[in-house]
């Protein structure tokens, strides 16, 4: 792995050899999706939106009646660990918890103690090289060139309990990868005309009236801690936001369209289904948005 000598992962309360880090056949996190999970930024030795990332964690689990015990000074005191036994100064940290080994029953075991795994992965580019790259791109919209601004958008296959962050990713990635086939970054999600998010971003567009809107957090997507973070933002900003549905129509007429993530940032979009978007360059709200997000992350601690 790139920028790591010895990856050291955190498995049964124990660091260890990346290589080693196996769970058992029976975990039902491997035999039924039975697990939750969270990805967070660590920028130049900062955890980025810590608290919210836990509190959307635990939420995770009690919807899912996961009794996992673990406090956030616990799960705090492991991630640094991680980056400081990886040697890493900024990347992502991997957490999981599934509801543990047990027989193959469907009815939750009575039981079983929850696997918690942890692991930390660094990044190709830095945050603020990506943020960079958006807030300086004043390029027109090239195919061959800019295949990264391009998406398509799929019919959502999901189940109906989007808003908890579960390991239960097989619609995401049969979904995702149709999308790279189709030489696109990703795709958008449509479930009954209404755009929802996207494989592991959230939905952003602005109006003629240069209002930010995206897809009130409902149980059909993923209350993402950058979409909470970018409509803070925003709004201290002076950006008018909706959160509201908004149409696959409204979509393909917006000025901008962009996806926000832990691992995508701010992604601008500048082609859906073959067709530009705007006048096809990086729109003025994105960038300021990505400025936002870099003054912000400079400042976090
Ligand atoms: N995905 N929507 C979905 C379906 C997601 O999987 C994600 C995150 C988001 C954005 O959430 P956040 O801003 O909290 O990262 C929205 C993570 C990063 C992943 O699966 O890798």
């Amino acid at each position: 792995m790139i920028g790591v000598k010895k990856r050291i992962s955190f498995i049964d309360g124990k660091f260890i050899d990346h290589q080693k880090a196996v769970v058992h056949i029976e975990d039902r996190g491997f035999q039924f999706g039975d697990g939750v999970y969270e990805v967070i930024l660590f920028n130049n030795g900062k955890i980025i939106d810590l608290k919210w990332h836990l509190d959307r964690l635990y939420r995770s689990l009690r919807e899912v009646k996961i009794s996992f015990f673990a406090s956030e000074a616990e799960i705090i005191r492991i991630i640094l660990q991680l980056f400081e036994k990886n040697n890493l100064k900024t990347g992502y940290v991997y957490l999981q918890v599934t509801r543990g080994q047990a027989n193959r029953i469907l009815d939750f075991p009575l039981d079983a103690t929850p696997t918690f795994i942890a692991s930390v992965c660094p990044l190709e580019y830095l945050p603020e090289q990506i943020l960079q790259k958006v807030i300086s791109d004043n390029k027109e919209f090239n195919l061959k060139f800019a295949s990264n601004y391009n998406v398509v958008t799929h019919p959502d296959l999901r189940w109906s309990r989007c808003d908890v962050k579960s390991v239960n990713l097989l619609a995401s990635t049969m979904i995702k990868q149709k999308s790279s086939e189709m030489g696109a970054i990703d795709a958008i999600l449509i479930r009954d005309n209404f755009i929802t998010e996207a494989t592991f971003s959230n939905v952003f567009i602005v109006d003629s009236n240069g209002h930010l809107i995206t897809k009130d957090a409902d149980n059909f997507i993923l209350q993402g801690i950058t979409r909470n973070r970018i409509i803070n933002l925003a709004k201290v900003n002076n950006i008018k936001v909706e959160e509201r549905k908004f149409s696959y129509q409204e979509l393909m007429v917006a000025k901008e369209i962009f996806l926000t993530g832990t691992v995508t940032l701010i992604r601008p979009v500048l082609m859906v289904d073959k067709k530009l978007i705007g006048d096809g360059k990086v729109g003025l709200i994105a960038k300021k948005i990505a400025q936002y997000y870099l003054d912000f992350l400079n400042a976090h601690f």
